[in-house]
C-alpha cells in the first residue's frame, strides 16, 4: 500500500488540480458575462468614446450656419441712412443742439416740412445757418445726405 501512496497523491492531487482549473473557468466565464452585461450598459450612457477622446479645452462657437445668418439680418435691419444719422447727424438733432431739429420732434419738423422735401435735402447737403453742409462730414455723398433725411423724416411718423 506504501507504494501506491504516491500515484494515490498524483491522482488525487491531479483531480484537485483539475477542480481547480474548473472553478477557474467557471470564474472566469462568469466574469466575462458580467463583464459584458455591463457593455451595453456603458454605450447607453452619453458620453460616447468619440466624446471621450476629444481634446479639452475645445472652443464653442455655436451653430456655425447660425452665425453669418444672424450678422446678414443686422445688416438688412439698420439702413445706411440710419447708420449716417447715428454717425453723424444725431450728434446735433439727436438733442437738438443749437437749436436744431430734434429727431423724432414732430413739432420742430412741421414748418420745415412746408418747404417741401427738396429744400430739406438741398439744405442738409449744402448748409444752413449752423447745420453744416453735409453735417460737416464732406466724405458723405448727396445719396448719403439724403437717406439720412429720408430716416430723420421717417421717424417722425
Ligand atoms: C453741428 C450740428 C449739426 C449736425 C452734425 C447736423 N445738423 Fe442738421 N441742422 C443743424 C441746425 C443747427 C439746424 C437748423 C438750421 C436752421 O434752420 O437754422 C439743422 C437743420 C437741418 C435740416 C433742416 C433744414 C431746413 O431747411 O429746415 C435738415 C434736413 C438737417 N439739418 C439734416 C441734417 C443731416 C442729414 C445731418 C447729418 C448728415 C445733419 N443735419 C447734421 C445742426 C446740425
Amino acid at each position: 500500500m506504501a507504494g501506491n501512496l504516491p500515484s494515490k497523491f498524483i491522482i488525487g492531487s491531479l483531480i484537485t488540480l483539475f477542480c481547480l482549473f474548473l472553478l477557474a473557468q467557471i470564474i472566469l466565464s462568469s466574469a466575462l458575462t458580467l463583464g459584458s452585461k455591463t457593455l451595453p450598459k456603458e454605450k447607453k450612457s452619453k458620453v460616447t468614446a468619440v466624446e471621450r477622446i476629444q481634446p479639452i479645452g475645445q472652443v464653442y462657437i455655436g451653430d456655425a450656419s447660425v452665425v453669418p445668418q444672424q450678422i446678414v439680418e443686422i445688416d438688412e435691419d439698420i439702413s445706411s441712412g440710419q447708420k449716417i444719422t447715428t454717425a453723424v447727424c444725431s450728434r446735433c438733432h439727436g438733442s437738438g443742439l443749437m437749436k436744431s431739429p430734434k429727431i423724432g420732434k414732430e413739432k420742430d419738423w412741421t414748418a420745415r416740412l412746408k418747404k417741401g422735401k427738396a429744400t430739406l435735402y438741398a439744405n442738409a447737403i449744402n448748409g444752413i445757418n449752423k447745420m453744416p453742409a453735409r453735417g460737416g462730414k464732406k466724405s458723405l455723398s448727396d445719396g448719403d445726405v439724403k437717406a439720412a433725411v429720408d430716416h430723420m423724416l421717417a421717424s417722425l411718423k
